[in-house]
């Protein structure tokens, strides 16, 4: 992968997606185990340089990490799947956090996010996102409601935002993008069923 080229850096991306997708939806039968390995061999450092997202790591986080992040937390608060559609979106929501935490792993068209992608912590971090992210694959994929085990899952995960906004996050949005609406959370409204 360390040769591939930039000319090629699309099918390389588009490969990339297919097997993090395989990996997401094999974890549920336990498989997969080495993408939860660190990233410190040749191989994935030279991938690390040739993908480039067609989006900033700022749009990530609002797009798909903020937005899958909140239906994980919802059930440690209490706020409970109530029917067949409210359990799929937490569980894709979970395959979301998993495959987050690949994506970011890669820059995108963010001002910093090559130089983000370098950092081993940055790297250590991307790849506890998506750990955190199996841990709600299974609980989601048990329809569990115990809310004890997803306020666990939610801690971690914030704990895990929180660590990285501390360390990497500028004070305003490279890109101005920034979180959208929550009214619903805000005013103490369930996220499902309208
Ligand atoms: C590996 C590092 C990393 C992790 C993990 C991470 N973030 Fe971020 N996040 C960033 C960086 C860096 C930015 C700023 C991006 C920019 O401005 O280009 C950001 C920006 C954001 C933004 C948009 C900016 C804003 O001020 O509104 C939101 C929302 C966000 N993150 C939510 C989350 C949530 C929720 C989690 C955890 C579930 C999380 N992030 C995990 C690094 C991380």
């Amino acid at each position: 992968m360390a040769l591939i080229g930039q000319e090629k850096g699309e099918h390389l991306m588009k490969h990339a997606v297919t097997i993090a997708t395989i990996c997401a939806l094999s974890l549920a039968l336990g498989g997969c185990q080495r993408a939860s390995e660190p990233a410190t061999d040749a191989t994935s450092a030279g991938a690390a340089e040739a993908i480039t997202w067609p989006v900033s790591i700022n749009a990530a986080m609002v797009g798909m990490i903020d937005h899958s992040a909140d239906y994980l937390f919802a059930l440690g608060n209490g706020d409970m799947p109530r029917n067949e559609n409210d359990w799929h979106l937490v569980g894709n929501s979970a395959y979301e956090i998993v495959l987050a935490g690949a994506v970011i792993r890669h820059p995108g068209t963010g001002p910093f996010d090559a130089a983000w992608v370098k950092e081993p912590e940055w790297q250590r971090l991307a790849q506890e996102l998506s750990g955190i992210g199996e841990e709600a694959v299974k609980l989601a994929a048990a329809k569990s409601t115990d809310e004890a085990a997803w306020r666990a899952v939610g801690d971690r995960l914030i704990a895990n935002c929180l660590e990285c906004h501390k360390q990497f996050k500028p004070e305003i949005p490279s890109e101005g993008i920034l979180r959208g609406s929550t009214e619903r959370q805000s005013r103490g409204i369930s996220i499902f069923g309208y």
